[in-house]
Formats: structure tokens, sequence, C-alpha cells
């Protein structure tokens, strides 16, 4: 994946290295360009250090390079970020003047375009502005909008450049939008190495009742699981998706199965086990329940109420003891000690592999569109990067197949 980021003159500039540092964590190969203004920021010294390449500052640099350049990088990116955009980069892409090779790159690319843009709050405010604005949103350009803040002009408003961890899931986000509508310079079609396979897949979370109005759920939002479910689909597997409830569409071509409660997702699972080849186990499980859930609402009373918890039965350790030839994965929340704890439940529940991720991690777990994993097997500790929740996805499948020509062929699924 590469990326152009093009970074103009304003004090946000020194984010841009933040942005470099997440984009190429996350596996890209990022090419930065600076406007004149920007190198008064930062120099570019500092970018080509970290990004690894020579940092384009100017239109007609004598030199080697016998590419007609903003022609050929426009040609070769998967997505333009700029960041920080100012009040200028903006007026320039909205009305096509290219002056300097950062506008220029921007009329001679068909890749993506994401804007993050940082200025005085004035500047932002101002109905010129607006006006660009509409004109490049109306033209398909992605905009990071700015954040509320204390600004370097002293002043408190709109305009200073959103977190760089924003922009990179950004980013991220709309390479994989542009790689589905097939508009990936590099993506290959899905192998169907999954062709013949049939998934079983739990996501989201569970709500156990406490009363007709009350329960106990958690902040599972299923995306990890439905861009599974996703993602074998696209390898020729055959899915089945059982899902706790979430405000998420799933997958067209699975076959959905909504539970609620840990008991209903448990049943649904059991009864579907013998039919799956690969098992994964993508949803947050309640570990307790209500003991005695009331059929009608609870009124308050005394200052303090006890809550009878019960333990609920573990789905994934229960798929691991009736495993047969099948593969089993499971993955582990955690928020220390995460290698440790997962490596005890790969054993302890009888899985081929645990995907662990570090929930307390920014960008990572729980309602967002990335994720940062391990994967834990039983020979194998492998460390991935910031990764959408869909490559995510395909890295797990591929372990899967690797573990599976592993190991000995299955005698039956029993
Ligand atoms: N899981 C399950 N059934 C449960 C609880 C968890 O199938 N009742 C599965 C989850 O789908 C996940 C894995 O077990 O694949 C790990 O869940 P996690 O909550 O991280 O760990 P626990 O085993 O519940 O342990 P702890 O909460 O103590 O960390």
């Amino acid at each position: 994946m590469k990326i152009a980021l093009g970074v103009t003159g304003c004090i946000g500039a020194y984010k841009a290295v933040e942005v470099l540092r997440g984009l190429q964590k996350a596996g890209a190969s990022v090419q930065v360009a600076m406007t004149g203004n920007a190198a008064n920021f930062v120099a570019p010294l500092t970018f080509q250090a970290i990004s690894g390449q020579t940092v384009i500052t100017e239109m007609f640099a004598p030199g080697h390079d016998p590419d007609i350049k903003h022609i050929s990088l426009g040609r070769e990116i998967d997505l333009l970020v700029i960041a920080p955009a100012t009040a200028n980069i903006l007026a320039k892409m909205a009305n096509g003047i290219a002056d300097d090779f950062l506008s220029t790159l921007y009329i001679s690319t068909t890749a993506p375009v994401l804007v993050a843009p940082a200025m005085n709050a004035e500047m932002w405010k101002h109905p010129a502005t607006s006006g660009n604005v509409r004109v490049l949103r109306d033209r398909g350009v992605e905009f990071v909008d700015p954040e509320d803040g204390f600004l370097a002009c002293r002043t408190i408003g709109p305009g200073r450049l959103a977190e760089p961890a924003s922009i990179v899931e950004r980013a991220l986000l709309l390479i994989d939008r542009s790689r589905a509508a097939g508009g990936s310079r590099e993506e290959a079609p899905a192998p169907l190495d999954l062709q013949g396979e049939r998934l079983l897949v739990t996501a989201g979370p569970t709500y156990e009742a406490i009363d007709p109005v009350r329960g106990i759920t958690n902040r599972s939002s299923g995306r990890m699981g439905y861009a599974i479910a996703k993602a074998a689909i696209d390898r020729g597997a055959e899915v089945t998706l059982v899902t706790g409830p979430v405000s998420i569409e799933p997958p067209s071509r699975a076959e959905t199965i909504e539970v609620r409660s840990a008991a209903e997702m448990h049943d649904v699972v059991m009864s579907r086990l013998n039919r799956a080849s690969i098992v994964v186990m993508a949803a947050a499980v309640a570990d307790y329940r209500p003991a005695q859930p009331r059929n009608r609402k609870i009124k308050k009373g005394a200052a303090k109420m006890t809550l009878d918890l019960e333990r609920t039965e573990d789905i994934l350790a229960k798929a691991g003891r009736m495993k047969g030839g099948r593969i089993v994965v499971g993955f582990a929340a955690e928020t220390e000690n995460v290698i440790d704890n997962a490596r005890s439940k790969l054993f302890e529940k009888g899985a081929d592999l645990i995907v662990a991720n570090d929930v307390s991690a920014i960008n990572a777990g729980f309602d967002v569109e990335t994720n940062l994993v391990t994967l834990v097997s039983e020979g194998e500790t492998t460390e991935l990067p910031l990764l959408s929740k869909r490559d995510v996805a395909g890295r797990i499948l591929d372990a899967v197949l690797r573990i599976k020509s592993a190991s000995p062929a299955p005698v039956g699924r029993g």
C-alpha cells in the first residue's frame, strides 16, 4: 500500500510526523511531499529520516528522477493524505490551481484524497473556506475535521488539527473502501483458498437480562467478527454468523443467526458445531449473568442492592473440548500481560489460535475500525501492525490455513 502524505505550512505540521509513523506502522510505504511553507515549520530531513524516502519539496528539483514525478506518483498511490491542510491549499484544490508539487499532485491523481485541515478558527469559519470545503466534499474529497481547542494564535475555537491517530484510522478505512470497490492499484481478487470450508463465527456482545428493561452487556461492536465472516465468504467459504445485538449490517451471503444471551449463543453454536470445519469465536460473551433474572421491573428500595451473578458456560472452551478435526480460534481481550494470558487461554480452552488484543491500546479493540493484535498459536507469537479490521481478518484466516496445512488430516468431525 502506497500513500502520499502532503504537509502544508502551519503550526500543526509537526503532528504530521505522527501521522507518517502511524501509516508506516500499518504497513504503508509513504512518500512525503512538503510545501515551501511547511519546510519553515518542520525540516524535511525529519520526514526523510522516518519515511526512508527523499521528501519532495519542489516541483522542478534538478536531479536524478527521469519520471515526471507528480504523474508517476499520482498513478502509484492508493491514497493522498494532506495533513495539516491550510486554507491556502484547500482554496487551490477547490479551484484547480496547480502552482507547486502538492497542488499539482492533487489534480493529477485518481486515488482517493483525505484532508485534515488546520488553521485559525476565523479562517476555518470564513465563507471562502467553507465554500472551498463544500466544493471538495462534493467532489468526493474526505475530511477529518479540525477539533475545538486552544489554537496557536492564542484563541479558542475550531481549527486545531485532528489527532494523528484519527487521521491514520480514516486513511486506512478509505484504502479499505477503495479496495472493496475495486479501486486499489495493488489489490488482486481474493484467492478462493477457503472453498469447501464451513466457518462458524460468533460476533458482538451478549445481553444478560436483569429484568425486562435492564441488562448486562459490553462495548463490542461486532465489527471484528463481521469482518472475519465477510473475508471468509470472499475467499470461498460457507459462513454461519452467530451474532449478539449489534447495529451493523451482516455480510449478505452469510447465514446470520441473531441471539441475545450467552445461553442462546451457546445453544446455537452447539447445534451448528457438527457442520463446521473452522470455528472462530470473536464474540465478547458475558462471563456472568444474573442468577435470577426478574420477570417484572425491579423497583428501587434500599440504599444498596446486590445483584447475584452466576457463571455462563464458556462456549469456546466447550468447542475446544469437542474439537475433532476442526480448527478453533478464540480471542483474548486483555488489558495487561497480553501474551501470557493469551497463551494460557490457548491451552485452557483447547484452541489452535488465540487472537490477543490489548483493549486499552488506542485504535484497538472495541468500536473502532482498526485493531492491533498478536496471533498466538502453539509454536508461534506473531505481532501484527495496526491494521484495519478487514486486514486483521485476512491475516487470521491466513494463520488458520497455515495451522490447517500443518496439522494431520482430520479423522471425522465428531
Ligand atoms: N468466550 C466464550 N464463552 C464465554 C466467554 C468467552 O466463548 N462464556 C470466548 C470469547 O468469544 C473469546 C474468548 O472466549 O474468544 C476469550 O474471552 P475473554 O473474555 O477474553 O476471556 P475469558 O476467557 O472470558 O477470561 P477473562 O475474562 O478472565 O480474561
